[in-house]
């Protein structure tokens, strides 16, 4: 086990290279699932729940080459290039072993089917952010000729003919469900069309990705969303789209230190809403082209202020609950009051206790949250029970006084590559540490 300790106080300044999508690569990696043809993946980040997907492929039968080394210590190195080749499925079970360490495993059961008329994955179980379940991804697949049942534990889906094509009504914008349902549709013998899928970048990143493996999806990042399905996929080579999330939480930490950060290679368009909140807290943002320092990206500056803000977490282009956390913890220095409702997931406030650790003032009504404004945090031991709740504390500890040691660094390892050398790279005083 190891920890990370942060003595708080520097601004960061400088260049913050952004690794490819965590949340767009895990659907990116079952697209080979779909085809005999070796799809081979760029920017793929190096991080704990890359390496679990590939422990369910390598399991199912898919040969994966990896090239690209491990991160530098600044984290300025080329994302990972992976080959997987699915010619030699031997096996459509996912087990519980795998899946109950994370729960996107169930994007296999789509295009497991989809292939191969049967595909049985381990129900994903509970989870540290409140009840996450997975009906709609199987009455999705149910509505396309899918025949599903539910034993043991486990969800098998068979359609030993194929999939039929129908459609698809989504009462809630499911974002795997819509990945799910996209890859599955692909090969589907008629027509899919959805009602209300997720518009998130990442469904537009593997739509184009599927589209390149001859798929013929239209819509994708729109309300409605139609996929002609065709008789077979082939290979090919896509780039992961930058993470946003990962981007956001970095942009975060510019505002809160009072720094001057370059998010070398991130999107604005797909951090619309969150660059929107922190230029009414404080932030100075510009769009940069690629010069002879740096490749581009979107430079996040504070003016000098923090002032309080309110949102609320929605689906895309809302909101995005994965930022949640983390502008909670630039709300607890801000001036004024912040109110942040989350309205995605159940029990999301994980992160609050802990934040009052360190000082923050916050009191928890429902789904939201009023957030009191402090001068200053005290350093302190902390952990979290998941990924983005980590970062918040650890962007507490940027401005905390004192040593702030996060404690349960798996979950970080889960979602930001390199986090301590891309830290440490801007100017902040962090080091990982066995706990
Ligand atoms: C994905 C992201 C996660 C992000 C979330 C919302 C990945 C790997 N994970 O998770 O980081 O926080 O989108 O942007 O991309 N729901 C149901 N039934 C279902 C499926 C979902 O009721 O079958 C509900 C969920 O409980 C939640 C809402 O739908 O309230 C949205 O969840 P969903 O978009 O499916 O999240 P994930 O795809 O699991």
């Amino acid at each position: 086990m190891e920890k990370l300790i942060i003595k708080g106080g520097n601004a960061l300044h400088g260049i913050v290279p952004i690794s490819g999508a965590k949340n767009a690569a895990l659907p990116l990696m079952c697209t080979p699932l779909l085809t005999p043809d070796p799809v081979t993946l760029e920017n793929l980040p190096r991080l704990a729940d890359i390496n679990t997907l590939n422990d369910l492929l390598n399991h199912l039968g898919v040969s994966i080459t990896i090239r690209g080394g491990k991160g530098g210590a600044t984290g300025r190195r080329e994302g990972r290039r992976m080959t997987f080749d699915g010619s030699e499925i031997t096996n459509t079970v996912a087990p519980y072993d795998i899946v109950r360490k994370m729960r996107a495993s169930i994007l296999v059961l789509g295009p497991l089917v989809a292939r191969f008329g049967d595909a049985t994955v381990s129900m994903p179980g509970g989870c540290a952010i409140g009840n996450r379940p997975i009906d709609l991804h199987l009455k999705a697949l149910e509505a396309i000729g899918a025949d599903i049942e539910l034993k043991d534990g486990y969800v098998r889906a068979t359609a030993p003919h194929g999939l039929t094509g129908g459609t698809v009504r989504f009462p809630i914008a499911s974002v795997g469900a819509t990945e799910n349902i996209l890859m599955a549709a692909s090969l589907a013998k008629g027509t899919v069309n959805i009602e209300n899928p997720a518009r998130e970048p990442e469904i537009i990143d593997l739509a184009n990705c599927l589209n390149s493996m001859g798929a013929r999806i239209v819509g994708a990042g729109t309300e409605f969303i139609t996929i002609e399905g065709v008789p077979r996929l082939y290979g090919c080579t896509h780039s992961v789209m930058p993470d946003r999330v990962e981007a956001g939480s970095y942009a975060v930490a510019a505002i809160m230190t009072g720094g001057d950060l370059l998010l070398e290679g991130a999107n604005a368009h797909d951090m619309g809403a969150m660059l929107g909140v922190l230029e009414e807290t404080g932030g100075i943002i510009n769009e940069e082209k690629a010069c002879a320092s740096h490749k581009g990206g979107v430079r996040v500056k504070s003016n000098g202020h923090r002032k309080g803000f309110d949102l609320v977490t929605q689906p895309f282009p809302g909101f995005p609950t994965d930022m949640q956390a983390q502008f909670m913890a630039l709300a607890v220095v801000a001036d004024g009051a912040s109110v942040i409702t989350e309205a995605i997931f159940e029990n999301r406030f994980m992160h609050v206790p802990e934040l009052c650790r360190l000082g923050a003032d916050i009191t928890v009504n429902g789904a939201s949250a009023t957030v009191r404004g402090v001068n200053a945090l005290k350093g302190a031991p902390v952990m979290a029970t998941d990924l983005r709740a980590s970062m918040s504390l650890a962007l507490a500890g940027l401005v905390a006084e004192g040593e702030t040691h996060i404690n349960r660094l798996y979950h970080l390892d889960r979602g930001y590559e390199g986090l301590e050398g891309k830290l440490r790279a801007v100017g902040a005083d962090v080091e990982r540490v066995p706990a």
